[in-house]
C-alpha cells in the first residue's frame, strides 16, 4: 500500500456530524469523499421501488443481484449510482427512506451486497488523483477498512443531535434507527478497537476538521520522506 495515499474511516450515530466533517476534511486534504449512508438510502429506495419487504431476505438478494452498481464523481464526492442512475439527494433523504433504511441495512445480504464496492472506492480516488480517501458510515474502521490510516469515531449528545437534525427541518427518528443500528448482529455501530473517540456536542465544525487533520498528521509522520 502505498503510504502517501491516506484512508480515514468516520463511523458515529445518526447526526453526529460525519457527512459536515468528513466533507470539509476531504477539502482541506485533497481526499475523496465517501458518504456510505447514502449506499444504504439507495438500497432502501430500490428495495421500496421493487416492493421487497427487508423480512425477506431471499428476495431482497435476488433484487440486488441484478442490480448494477457505479461511481460518479460530483467534485469530490463520489456519488454512488443504480443500474446507471444517481438518486436525487430528496429521493434519498425522504421520510419513507429515513423510516425504513436501519431495517434494510441490518440484512446480511444488503452488506454483503454492499462490502466489494466500497471497498473498491480506494481505487477510484486513487485512479482521480486524490491523496486518499475519507469514507463514513457505521461500520467503516470496523469492517469496511480496518487498515485505515486512521479511524475515527464521532460522537454528540442526544440533545445536540436532536437539534441539528431539527435545524435541518427533517422528519428523522434518529434515536430509533441508532438502536436498530447498534443492536444488529451484521456490523453493529459501535467504535472499534483502535478507533479515536471526539466528542464534537461543542465543537465547532472547524475544531473537529483541525483535530482531525492534526491527528492525520500524526498518523503519517513515520512514513513521510526525509
Ligand atoms: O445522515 P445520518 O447519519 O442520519 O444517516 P446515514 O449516514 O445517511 O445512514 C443511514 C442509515 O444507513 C443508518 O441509520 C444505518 O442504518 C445505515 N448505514 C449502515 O448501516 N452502515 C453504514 N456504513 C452507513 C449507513
Ligand atoms: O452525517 P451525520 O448525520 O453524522 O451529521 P451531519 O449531517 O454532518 O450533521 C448534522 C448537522 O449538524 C449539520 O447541519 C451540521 O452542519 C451540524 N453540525 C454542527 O453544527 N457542528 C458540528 N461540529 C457538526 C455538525
Amino acid at each position: 500500500m502505498n503510504p502517501d495515499f491516506v484512508i480515514i474511516a468516520v463511523d458515529g450515530g445518526a447526526a453526529s456530524g460525519k457527512s459536515s466533517t468528513s466533507r470539509l476534511v476531504a477539502e482541506r486534504l485533497n481526499l475523496m469523499h465517501v458518504d456510505t449512508g447514502s449506499h444504504y438510502r439507495a438500497v432502501t429506495f430500490a428495495l421500496i421501488q421493487a416492493g421487497v419487504s427487508p423480512e425477506d431476505e431471499a428476495a431482497v438478494a435476488a433484487q440486488l443481484r441484478g442490480l448494477p452498481l457505479d461511481t460518479q464523481l460530483d467534485g469530490r464526492s463520489a456519488r454512488i449510482s443504480l443500474d446507471g442512475k444517481v438518486p436525487s439527494d430528496d429521493e434519498l433523504r425522504s421520510d419513507a427512506v429515513n423510516a425504513a433504511v436501519s431495517p434494510y441495512a441490518a440484512v446480511p445480504a444488503v452488506r454483503q451486497f454492499l462490502f466489494n464496492f466500497q471497498r473498491s472506492q480506494a481505487d477510484v480516488a486513487r485512479q482521480n488523483n486524490f491523496a486518499g480517501l475519507i469514507m463514513e458510515g457505521r461500520d467503516i474502521g470496523s469492517v469496511i477498512f480496518p487498515d485505515a490510516t486512521l479511524r475515527i469515531f464521532l460522537e454528540a449528545d442526544a440533545a445536540t443531535r436532536a437539534e441539528r437534525r431539527a435545524a435541518e427541518g427533517q422528519s428523522d427518528s434518529i434515536e430509533q434507527r441508532d438502536k436498530i443500528d447498534s443492536s444488529r448482529k451484521t456490523a453493529p455501530l459501535t467504535c472499534p478497537e483502535g478507533a479515536i473517540k471526539i466528542d464534537n456536542s461543542g465543537m465547532t465544525l472547524e475544531e473537529v476538521v483541525d483535530a482531525i487533520s492534526n491527528l492525520v498528521g500524526t498518523s503519517t509522520a513515520g512514513s513521510t520522506k526525509n
